[in-house]
């Protein structure tokens, strides 16, 4: 638990019970704001860099000045886990929006600076499902076009994981007219004949920092990745489906509604990437290897 978040803003570290949030703020009345979520193992952030450079993006996207610089970011986040004492697996969860201001749409006039607060919290690893897979829904992907923003306004994706929860199921995997964008809150890819295949990384998904990775480690392993969609049909053919991101790190899904994925159980390329991402995150204990 963060005893002591962090109001990056003031450059304060308050005791999250004598935080205080004003109500006619800018993110809780607009989603006017962007967040990032930072995966930590061991106490140590991973892929620090490339969420504070998707932070920056976001920002500039949104014409929202950070009052940071990225390495005032990464040093205030530092102390944020030492001041926790954080030396386990978690997160780090930071939020950045337009500020405090009396309610009107257009932008504050005036010297309204951005509120910029971080919390670390307990996560431990899922190892349950990284080592047997989970399973997915299919839904609708209704929301805009700019889906590369790490924008607050996350409604259809909460109703779309809801509808996947209520199923019993992990993820929503969200389609435009048949053709397979993302998930509610991961990047999704299909194994076939040998090949990846995952929508190209334009404005209308969210650049994941693992997905980066994903395409990093499929080079490495000499695997093709093909930045092209695939389709809901292409899905039940599928010799393998998993998902990435920060809290899911590369999850195995093996039944896609009523659709079994392969034999279903994780297929070889998905472990094979599972391993290097965890050579790359430097987890050496309760392997995914060692426990399936
Ligand atoms: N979600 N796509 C969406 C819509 C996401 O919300 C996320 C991350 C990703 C994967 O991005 P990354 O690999 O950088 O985590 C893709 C975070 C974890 C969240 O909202 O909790």
């Amino acid at each position: 638990m963060s005893v002591y978040p962090v109001v990056l803003s003031q450059t304060t570290f308050t005791h999250r019970d004598n935080l205080t949030y004003p109500f006619e703020e800018r993110g809780l009345q607009f989603g006017d704001g962007i967040y990032e979520v930072i995966r930590v193992y061991n106490g140590r952030c991973y892929l620090l860099h490339e969420h504070i450079d998707r932070l920056f993006r976001s920002a500039d996207a949104i014409k929202l000045a950070l009052p940071f610089s990225k390495q005032d970011i990464i040093h205030l986040l530092q102390e944020l886990l030492e001041k926790n004492d954080m030396a386990n697996d978690g997160i780090i969860y930071l939020q950045a929006t337009r500020g405090s201001a009396r309610r009107t749409h257009a932008f504050p006039k005036g010297d309204v600076q951005a509120n910029v607060y971080a919390y670390v919290q307990d996560l431990p690893r899922n190892l349950e499902n990284l080592t047997n897979g989970v399973c997915a829904i299919t839904y609708p992907d209704v929301r805009w076009e700019y889906c590369y923003i790490k924008s607050l306004n996350l409604l259809p994706n909460v109703l779309a994981k809801q509808a996947a929860s209520e199923k019993g199921c992990y993820e929503a995997i969200l389609h435009k007219d048949g053709e397979v964008t993302e998930c509610s809150s991961a990047n999704v890819f299909m194994v076939k004949s040998g090949k990846i295949y995952t929508f190209p990384a334009t404005k209308r998904i969210l650049h994941g920092c693992v997905r980066m990775r994903v395409k990093a480690f499929s080079q490495e392993l000499s695997i093709p990745f093909i930045e092209n969609s695939f389709t809901l049909e292409d899905i039940s053919h599928a010799d393998e489906i998993f998902l990435s991101s920060t809290t899911s790190e590369i999850m195995p899904v093996i039944r896609v509604d009523q659709t079994q994925i392969g034999d279903g159980s994780p297929g070889p390329i998905t472990r094979k990437l599972q391993k290097a991402y965890e050579q790359d995150a430097n987890i050496t204990e309760k392997t995914i290897e060692q426990l399936s």
